[in-house]
């Protein structure tokens, strides 16, 4: 035995040392290896811990999506089902209205839905009477609302816009229906306009060419692409020459950017001019004007 293991024989390793001092080292490795077993699985434990958090993270994520899914395919079927009489209110409103010869401009898409248009064309027919109609963007709605007024047979409308070729494309269709007494589109070019110290861009037009007192205020442009805030100077702009239960209308408060102007102007009366919202309308918000009571917050 001793003949086939000198070193052991001796006690020594190859290297010298002690047998006591190599079941040493054995147990300091297998310590060390010990110790990163317990790291490696604690780094395991992490990791799924991690991916148990992600995956019910993603499980609410999707959960969200389905029921957020759900209400907009519920909305749509909603607005699929009301289509039909919206169209009807729409022939209704417009054989009561129009002189019934040439085929009336297009509602929806860019210019406003039926029944953001029909409302607007209400408050021109009912009361409390809204005469003095000054709108931002020109299209379908300046010719509703000139026929509005015509079947009233008193009013005019102001309608502001910064694209000729629009411009000269609602001339001809208030033309092709006989209302150029009722309505005048004015070439307003976006220009810088400074709004409590902010610069924007809004529409460029003479002061006397819109009326002082104006009962409805229809903000339906110009487009968000062109500008930021595009749509927020016309009630700093314009809210002095609103009167007391005057109804400003503003389209598209689906989108965020519009949201945050109804609500801008909600927080900030001009010229002692507050609004509120009072109602909202398809993708529109109604807001009613009230003078004095408010007291300005600029
Ligand atoms: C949202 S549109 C609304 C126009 C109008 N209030 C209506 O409901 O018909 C605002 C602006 O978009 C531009 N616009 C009008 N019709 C357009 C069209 N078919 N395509 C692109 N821009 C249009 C015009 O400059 C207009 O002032």
């Amino acid at each position: 035995m001793h003949g086939a293991c000198p070193a052991l024989a001796c006690g020594r390793g190859r290297d010298g040392s002690s047998l006591v001092e190599r079941v040493s080292g054995v147990q300091v490795a297998v310590g060390d290896l010990g110790a990163e077993v317990r790291q490696v699985r604690a780094a395991l434990d992490d990791a799924q811990d991690r991916a148990t958090r992600a995956e019910a993270a993603l499980e609410k994520r999707l959960r969200a999506m389905n029921t957020a899914s759900a209400k907009r395919r519920n909305q749509t079927r909603i607005q699929l089902e009301q289509l039909p009489s919206e169209m009807f209110d729409l022939q209704r409103v417009g054989q009561e209205v129009s002189s019934g010869t040439t085929p009336l401009p297009s509602a929806g898409w860019w210019a406003m839905t039926v029944p953001s248009l029909m409302y607007v064309v209400s408050e021109v027919l009912g009361a409390p009477a809204r005469r003095s109609v000054v709108e931002c963007g020109s299209g379908t709605t300046t010719v509703w609302l000139a026929m509005a007024l015509r079947h009233v047979g008193e009013g005019h409308v102001w309608s502001l816009e910064h694209d000729p070729v629009f411009a000269a494309r609602t001339r001809q269709a208030l033309a092709a229906q006989g209302l150029d007494d009722w309505a005048t589109v004015i070439d307003a070019p976006l220009a810088p306009v400074d709004v409590e110290g902010e610069g924007l861009l809004w529409y460029s037009f003479s002061d006397d060419a819109l009326p002082d007192d104006i009962d409805l205020l229809v903000v339906d442009g110009p487009p968000g692409a062109v500008a930021p805030k595009s749509r927020y100077p016309a009630f700093p702009r314009l809210g002095s020459r609103l009167v007391d239960g005057a109804c400003l209308f503003l389209d598209d408060t689906v989108r965020p950017e519009e949201r945050a102007v109804a609500a801008e102007w909600s927080r900030s009366p001009v010229g002692g001019r507050s609004v509120r919202a009072v109602r909202e309308i398809s993708r529109s918000t109604v807001m009613s004007v009230s003078v004095g009571g408010v007291s300005e917050q600029r």
